[in-house]
């Protein structure tokens, strides 16, 4: 499988399989994961001014502005790791962020290719519910389909797991919300350039990234 030289987008609503496959592709291509949920997350772990800032926008399900997101992205793909190519995972979340992306793409000349994961809302419900993540090195679980190994312990470094604050069902509604508002006219975006390209996310995660793998051999 190749990914050199391409910047992914992963696309989809709040639990549809965007990081779990993000970072699948990230082992087997061997680019970097950004993530923008994980990068917000840990400055807010870390009390940091970004974090302060975003914590109320993360809570509530709503989105972080546009310009601190853009602007934590600009300086990530700024680093040497990403000079081969690199796999966005939760950005761009908004046409302006998407408009904010693309001269950093253009100066790097660097091509998307925006994968959607497309799924029914009912699905996530129920998966964001069953998720499980470890606090220390982020491993994701769910405790339905992969619960681990520990009984509540992450299987590599012990930790004790926790839910995201997030994830209650409340929050996810207004997540799901703020997708198809906000995000959902990127696909829409991404089909005009002819950089759109879909897969089915309600199958088993190894199938999904079967499809992901073809989709990313297939593109010129
Ligand atoms: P973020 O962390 O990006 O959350 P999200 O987009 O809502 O996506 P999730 O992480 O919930 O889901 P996912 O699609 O990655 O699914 P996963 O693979 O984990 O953002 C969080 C918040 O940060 C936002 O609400 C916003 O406030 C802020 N933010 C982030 N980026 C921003 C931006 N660009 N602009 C503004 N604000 C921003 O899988 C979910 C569960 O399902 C797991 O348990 C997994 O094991 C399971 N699963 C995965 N695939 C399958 C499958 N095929 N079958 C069964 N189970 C599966």
């Amino acid at each position: 499988m190749k990914g050199d030289g391409v910047a992914i987008v992963m696309l989809g609503p709040p639990g549809a399989g965007k990081g779990t496959q993000a970072r699948k592709l990230s082992d087997s291509l061997k680019l970097p994961h950004i993530s923008t949920g994980d990068m917000l997350r840990e400055s807010l772990k870390n009390q940091t001014e970004l974090g302060k800032k975003a914590q109320q926008y993360m809570n509530s399900g709503a989105l972080v502005p546009d310009a601190l997101v853009d602007a934590i992205v600009a300086e990530r793909l700024d680093r040497e790791d990403c000079s081969k190519g690199f796999i966005l995972d939760g950005y761009p979340r908004t046409l302006a962020q998407a408009q904010a992306l693309q001269p950093l793409l253009d100066q790097k000349h660097r091509k998307v290719l925006a994968i959607g994961i497309e799924i029914e809302d009912s699905v996530l419900v129920q998966r964001l519910s069953s998720r499980w993540s470890c606090p220390k090195c982020g491993k994701v679980y769910n405790a339905q389909l992969e619960p681990g190994k520990r009984n509540g312990r992450c299987d590599e470094c012990f930790e004790e797991l926790v839910q995201r604050k997030d994830d209650t069902e409340a929050v996810v509604a207004k997540r799901l919300q703020v997708y198809h508002n906000n995000t959902q006219p990127l696909i829409r975006h991404y089909q005009d350039q002819r950089a759109y390209c879909n897969v089915t996310g309600d199958q088993p995660i190894d199938r999904v990234f079967e499809d992901v793998k073809k989709l990313i051999e297939n593109h010129k």
